[in-house]
């Protein structure tokens, strides 16, 4: 099964990462989504993208870090994308995971560099453990030492290790960075079929970020990618 991610939600038809991004994927009968998940000022899981909040909401210039739960929900951040969505605002974790069925894939990145956010992966499992939510989880990381926490917790929680950089021979650190690996998620400028062939000699999944344009998605699957994330889910239908 090829696993298709709506990337943030959809996120051209609404702001990412918000509740209607995730409605929208989830409408379009998406398989899969794709979430960023961060910590706010008293602890609570947020989940956004980016590690401050001016793209969203220019009179907020501030880090994710330095506002409680209670002040981000006063943070209009719908209007940066438009008019129609004026008035929402991020999300916690856990009323993401409400509007998702059972069945949905999650992938879950723990946004983790530069703020470091101590505990945050015993948070993110301890809730997922609350809500009955351990399956059909991916959880996926550009910091490797939260990963490694993370399988500390859940021996057996699928990991993606995501890379942004093509480093050289990718597949021999997956090798030895001591993680129990289900997937790699490359960046898709270097994704190319030897990659994909050493990961599948691992025996982990090659997933790309981001694909939006139709005629290369084909060229991934033709390639051997096991799925992709996107901006633009609409590139799914019919493949
Ligand atoms: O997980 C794929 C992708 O989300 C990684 O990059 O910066 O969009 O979170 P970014
Ligand atoms: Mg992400």
């Amino acid at each position: 099964m090829i696993l298709n991610f709506a990337h943030r939600g959809s996120l051209t038809e609404a702001p990412e990462n918000t509740l209607p991004s995730f409605q929208k994927a989830i409408e379009h009968r998406a398989s899969a989504i794709e979430l960023d998940v961060q910590l706010t000022k008293d602890g609570h899981m947020v989940v956004v993208h980016d590690q401050k909040l001016a793209r969203f909401n220019k009179q907020y210039p501030g880090f994710i870090k330095d506002y409680t739960l209670a002040e981000i929900k006063q943070i209009d951040i719908g209007s940066s994308f438009s008019s129609e969505f004026r008035g929402v605002t991020l999300s916690t974790f856990e009323e993401v995971l409400a509007i998702c069925p059972p069945d949905l894939i999650i992938n879950i990145e723990i946004k983790n560099i530069p703020v470091i956010y101590e505990g945050i992966e015993r948070k993110l499992v301890d809730c997922l453990k609350e809500h009955n939510r351990l399956d059909n989880v991916i959880i996926s990381s550009f910091d490797h030492l939260a990963l490694k926490k993370v399988q500390q917790l859940v021996p057996n929680m699928p990991l993606g290790l995501l890379l942004y950089y093509r480093i050289l021979k990718p597949w021999e650190y997956a090798k030895h960075c001591g993680l129990q690996l289900a997937s790699v998620h490359p960046h898709v400028a270097y994704t190319d079929k030897e990659f994909i062939d050493e990961f599948h000699h691992l025996g982990l999944k090659v997933l790309p970020y981001t694909v939006n344009d139709k005629a290369k998605y084909q060229k991934l699957i033709e390639l051997g990618v096991d799925g992709v994330f996107s901006n633009n889910p609409q590139i799914f239908a019919g493949v």
